[in-house]
Parts: structure tokens; sequence; C-alpha cells
């Protein structure tokens, strides 16, 4: 499974990075607006700068949500860096967007993705993934893991190109169990990902060998 990070911060995305299994970014306009990213030009240079962190795949969503609109945007955003992926929302002109980009060459994530349904639009769309979101529907009392599991078992039927990228992934126990489904990519914050490295045993395990050794050598 493919770790992607869900955020437009530098300092996350580099000590992902550095840690040695980050495969890209994603983020959405609330994350932008976060990182206090305004304006067209620094929007861009903060793209750019992720680019250049990371070795592939960073997802820039798309603002406009008419056809030609999407089309004019997400042509320009691919035009920063080859890495550059252009998220679209699952609506009528995204779905027709999807289509036009996957026959010009333009990788996109298709965002926003609810149900079953919307996930078989994208994937016949030419969506290079798409994103469903398990902790927006759990916030709902709607199971968010179900949903994952129903798209990957749908796209398991047939011979889609689109990978399943698990968003919204809140904790471990999200990741963990994606992983089990055999979920092609989840993004998730840096905690969730460092999260993977506690556990108490190993503190301690390693705490006794640590002072086993300093007794040996003293
Ligand atoms: O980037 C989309 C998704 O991962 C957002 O997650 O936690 O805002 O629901 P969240």
């Amino acid at each position: 499974m493919k770790f992607f990070i869900d955020t437009a911060n530098l300092d996350e995305i580099k000590e992902a990075h550095d840690l040695g299994v980050l495969d890209g970014v994603t983020t959405n306009p609330s994350l932008m607006a976060k990182e206090g990213i305004k304006g067209e030009d620094n929007v861009r240079n903060h793209y750019k700068a992720i680019c250049d962190i990371v070795d592939d795949n960073v997802s820039a969503e798309v603002i406009a949500t008419d056809f030609d609109g999407i089309v004019k945007e997400g042509e320009s955003l691919a035009k920063i860096d080859d890495k550059i992926v252009v998220k679209v929302p699952m609506i009528r002109d995204g779905v027709k967007a999807l289509k036009y980009f996957s026959s010009n060459g333009i990788r996109t994530n298709c965002t926003l993705i609810f149900s079953a349904g919307q996930a078989i639009l994208a994937a016949k769309a030419g969506a290079n993934y798409v994103s469903p979101f398990i902790g927006r529907l759990d916030d709902i009392a709607t199971d968010g893991l179900g949903l994952i599991e129903q798209i990957v078992n749908i796209y398991d039927q047939y011979d889609y190109q689109t990978e399943v990228l698990a968003a919204s992934v809140r904790h471990t126990m999200h990741l963990i169990q994606c992983a089990e489904m055999g979920v092609d990519v989840a993004t998730c914050p840096l905690s969730v990902i460092t999260g993977l490295l506690r556990h108490p045993l190993t503190d301690s395990g390693l705490e006794k060998f640590l002072a086993d050794h300093k007794k040996n050598n003293s």
C-alpha cells in the first residue's frame, strides 16, 4: 500500500519524506487555507515547493466547478510539474473533465467520493485515483471502511486502472484496516503515519536491551 500525506505543510511533508516511506501528497483547498496560501502565484509556487520535496504524486485540487473551468485550471496545474495529479470533485462536469484529462495524458484523482456508484463513475471516466472519505462517513454514523471494502470488491471484478486512494483517514486503525483490504493508497495526516511506530513493548524492550548493554559494558 502506498502512503500519501494529506497536508500542505512543507515541514510535515519533509518529515514524512525523510522517514523514507512517503509515496505522495494530497492537498485540498481547506489544507491550503490552513497554511495561509492564497493568490494564484503563491498557490502555484507552493505546489512547486511540494513537488521539489517528493518523488511523485502531488494532488492539486481545482476550484472551478464547470467543465471549461476545470479543464483550464487542471491543464494549468499539470504544467507546474510532472508530479502533479489534478484533483477533480465528483460532480457532473467533474466526470466529463476526468474523461477529457484521461484522454489527454493528465493524471487525475477524483475526490469527495461517498458512494460505490460515484466510484464506478470515476473509474469509467478514467480517473487514476478515486478518493472515498472514510472519516467523514464515520462522522455521520455511516460505515466509511465498509464503503472502501465495497469499492475494492467492485474494482476487483473489472479491468479498471483506477487505484483506490482511501482519504479522510483519521487514525492508525483506519490505515491498518485499509491495508487488510488491499487498498492501493491511503492518505492521512503525519500523526497517523508516525502513530504506526508506537508500541509500549517496543519501548520497554529497547529500554531493557540498552540497560543490559550498559550493565555489561561498565
Ligand atoms: O483530502 C481529503 C481528505 O483526506 C480530508 O480529510 O479529515 O478533512 O475529512 P478530513
